[in-house]
């Protein structure tokens, strides 16, 4: 038998009008953003790729729920429902609510790292690496080098390189690491997952060195998906029951719930740590707010919760991941360079493939990101030199293996009719690729510069 499509496992309910523009509004628009598509308006987009983060379409039953948020100041009742759901999903002891990731990795970083000690990931994020260096912390890789290739195919390229930590650990001690920081579904990898034979492993090295492991597990649901998909034993195990023994292996974790707990605002910090969560409920009334609702409204936790809960079924999270894939598919048909294997919430185009003409220091990602809109109004990001920024120490340029754009795939808000809208253009583009010129960065903010960072074209080639 022919094998049968597999639709959305929802229908849809509300919708929202999409705006079209011509190219000429669109080049307007791109030069007075600083051929930044962060700057760009959203009015002025198409197909919005920028990020999936907090751009989900929420479900009737989460939208009744904010109906019923408790918004008193203290103790409020949405707040032990939210505690609730994290206790059934994710198993962790303590929770304490934040407004979103990166104040959850704030915290973190604050109360975990000493200065000069060392902080190894899965490769970087760029709000996480932010927060290690503001505390004097020292960010150190521990991916696996398969992931800075785009073209090696390796079922978990988001694993840890378990000699890297050995080294680190003989090199420096033990007591220099502050802890394992460690992300299922690397984003800057291209959204590629650690196996759970890697984590067990990474947990036991922990275990030998008294270290604890706290995991970014801002998108560790898609990451759940691959381990069914591709870890022999997992096959026949559902979402939850993964997704449960995943985060059995760590001591806590912080969450950007714009992701996968498909909500538009919100982020948390869990673990089984009685101190840490001591210390971090001392400290996010400083910044955030009560314990109970650190920084969200009633509402906004009852949505979490749901949330939560609506995100570990399997119909969902395999529809979602199978979006993505369908996208990058139609681009690897067309011999489109894009990072293998597809990832889990986004296709990442290789830029340095795409536009080898294009020298790293006139940022062919940036360029690549500025030539989609121009072509459709499909609005994408740079992942690459410019979200690297800089060393702290020398002030030079970091300079990634990989420079991508990413077209990230917001959860439940686009048909695949938008996913082939998006491949027709970037098809177009490679086509047309050598027509693309570089840029030069006019403006540069001190951190986080990929946000704000202004550019000028070398020459007007998209014009
Ligand atoms: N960790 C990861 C892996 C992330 O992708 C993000 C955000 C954060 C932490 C920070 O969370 O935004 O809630 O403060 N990523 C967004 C993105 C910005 O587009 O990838 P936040």
């Amino acid at each position: 038998m022919k094998t049968r499509t597999i639709a959305e496992p929802y229908k849809i309910k509300m919708v929202e009008s999409l705006k079209t523009t011509t190219r000429e509004q669109r080049l307007a628009a791109i030069k007075e953003a600083g051929y930044n598509t962060f700057l760009l308006k959203s009015d002025d987009v198409y197909i919005d790729l920028l990020t999936d983060s907090g751009t989900t379409a929420m479900s009737d039953v989460q939208w009744s729920k904010m109906m019923i948020g408790d918004e008193s100041y203290a103790g409020a009742r949405s707040f032990y429902t939210l505690e609730a759901a994290m206790h059934e999903i994710y198993g962790f002891k303590h929770l304490i609510p934040t407004h979103q990731g990166r104040a959850a990795e704030h915290l973190t970083s604050l109360i975990r790292i000493q200065p000069g000690q060392y902080v190894p990931m899965n490769m970087y994020f760029t709000t996480t690496r932010a927060h290690v260096e503001r505390v004097g912390g020292i960010f150190f890789d521990c991916i696996i080098d398969e992931a800075k290739d785009t073209k090696v195919i390796h079922p978990f390229k988001g694993n840890v390189d378990m000699a890297k930590l050995q080294k680190l650990v003989d090199e420096v001690g033990p007591e220099q690491i502050a802890y394992l920081n460690i992300a299922p579904c690397v984003n800057m990898a291209g959204g590629q997952p650690v196996s759970m034979a890697n984590m067990r492993e990474v947990r036991a090295f922990a275990d030998k060195y008294g270290i604890a492991v706290i995991y970014d597990a801002t998108r560790a649901v898609e990451n759940a998906y691959f381990i069914q998909q591709r870890e022999a034993g997992y096959q026949d195990k559902t979402i939850k029951e993964i997704f449960r023994e995943l985060m059995s292996l760590a001591d806590g974790c912080t969450v950007s719930s714009k992701k996968d707990n498909l909500v538009n605002i919100g982020g948390f910090l869990a673990t089984n740590d009685d101190g840490f969560a001591r210390r971090a409920k001392e400290l996010v009334v400083v910044f955030e707010g009560m314990p109970t609702y650190g920084g969200l409204a009633g509402r906004d936790l009852e949505a979490l919760a749901q949330g939560m809960r609506e995100m570990v079924e399997d119909a969902y999270i395999a529809s979602r991941v199978r979006q993505v894939e369908y996208l990058g598919q139609k681009l690897i048909d067309a011999g489109v360079p894009i990072m293998l294997p597809i990832g889990g919430h986004a296709v990442f185009l290789d830029a340095t493939n795409f536009l080898p003409h294009i020298p790293q220091d006139n940022f062919p990602a940036q360029t690549l990101a500025a030539a989609l809109y121009v072509d459709s109004g499909v609005r994408a990001m740079e992942r690459g030199m410019v979200s690297a920024g800089r060393d702290p120490k020398t002030g030079e340029n970091n300079r990634p293996k990989l420079e991508l754009v990413r077209l990230t795939i917001p959860r439940r808000v686009y048909t695949n009719l938008h996913m082939d809208v998006v491949a027709e253009s970037c098809i177009e583009l490679y086509e047309n690729r050598h027509k693309i010129k570089g840029l030069t960065m006019t403006y540069e903010p001190d951190s986080l510069r990929f946000f704000q960072a202004r550019f000028e074209e070398l020459e007007p080639a998209m014009a």
